[in-house]
């Protein structure tokens, strides 16, 4: 059978422009993607000391290695880069390069390797995923590649937890798509490249990525002892900005990275959420009421008292974080799977 193969090349500059790094980044994405890591390691209940093992699957230019090692907001590191024996695994050999290049200590190397194939060696304690690269594989892909990590750790004998981060099926980004799980993804929104990469990706809900695991459970032999999901980015994923695949709605993302650098540049009104109605799942078109309830009261309170806008982007951030439930309706669902050795 062939394999679509992704294909990074050109994107280099986005990943390395400091423009990637927007308010909405760092105040918010950067902060959940934290708290999913730190949450995992602490369910690991690792021994005091020990480095954490860390395998990163498809590590492009080592933003997980970033995320793992430095405070985000009042947050400390999940661990420090000394006590991190990490390794970064990517299909594209730019990336590979360059993550070294960007990560020359002594606890941190990046190999190229294409996740489908044999994994490197090693006996990690947390098989980490961010960017959503699961997303590259067919369904029946990512269920043999979470299959053979959880062989891995019965193999190994020790508790260890596996990150699963994809694109989010019923994000407002793509609400035209909403009927396929897998179509022909644009990556428009790179920064500082003319690049433009268009790609078959696999868009997850939690039902469907839910599935893929237990599948992948029954297939390796393994319970998983806990699994959880959180949607990240349901109204500010970068193709908010853009527009690409929905230009019906506002964008979402640059409103709210205005309203940090310039609030009087910004008009409350264009913020205001109108839930879709049709199209999705009840749970999913309920959840975006509620969402869209809370949001535009935010909104309205804001207008109404005429203080708080500066604090506003960051109170409307939070409303989401605090909404979502790991439904499949941000720009990316993660899953956290931990696995028990016996
Ligand atoms: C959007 S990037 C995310 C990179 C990084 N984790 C981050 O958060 O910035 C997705 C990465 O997955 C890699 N990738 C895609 N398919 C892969 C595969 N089958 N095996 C290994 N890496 C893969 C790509 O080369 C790319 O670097």
């Amino acid at each position: 059978m062939t394999r679509d193969n992704a294909s990074y090349q050109g994107a280099l500059g986005h990943y390395l422009s400091p423009r990637r790094r927007d308010p909405v980044k760092t105040l918010m994405e950067e902060e959940v993607s934290h708290k999913i890591f730190a949450s995992a390691v602490r369910r690991l209940r690792l021994p005091a000391g020990r480095p954490l093992r860390v395998l990163d699957i498809g590590s492009g230019v080592g933003d997980g290695f970033d995320l793992l090692t430095e405070t985000h907001g009042d947050l400390a590191p999940v661990a420090a880069a000394h006590r991190l024996d990490y390794v970064g695994l990517d299909g594209d050999p730019d990336m590979v390069e360059t993550a070294t290049a960007l990560h020359s200590v002594p606890g941190a190397t990046f190999r190229v390797g294409d996740m489908r194939d044999r994994l490197p060696d090693g006996d990690f304690d947390l098989y980490l995923s961010c960017g959503v690269p699961y997303s590259h594989l067919t369904t029946g892909e990512v269920t043999e590649v979470i299959a053979n990590i959880m062989r891995r750790i019965l193999d190994a004998g020790r508790r260890a937890a596996i990150i699963v981060d994809v694109l989010g099926r019923f994000s407002i980004e793509w609400m035209s798509n909403w009927h396929s799980p897998r179509w022909n993804y644009a990556m428009t929104f790179f920064e500082d490249t003319t690049e433009r990469l268009e790609q078959q990706m696999t868009f997850f809900d939690r039902t469907s990525l839910g599935e893929a695991i237990a599948a992948a459970a029954r297939s390796a032999g393994a319970q998983p002892a806990e699994l959880n999901f959180t949607d990240r980015s349901i109204l500010v994923g970068r193709h908010t900005a853009t527009g690409a695949f929905n230009p019906s709605i506002p964008p979402y993302r640059t409103l709210i990275n205005d309203l940090v650098r310039d609030p009087s540049s910004v008009s409350l009104r264009e913020l205001y959420f109108e839930p879709p109605r049709a199209g999705a799942p009840p749970e999913i078109l309920h959840f975006f009421r509620t969402l869209a309830g809370s949001w535009n009261e935010m909104l309205d309170q804001a207008a109404n008292s005429g203080k708080g806008i500066r604090a506003l982007a960051s109170a409307l951030l939070r409303c989401e974080t605090r909404e979502q439930r790991g439904l499949g309706v941000g720009h990316s669902l993660t899953a956290t799977v931990i696995i028990d050795a016996s």
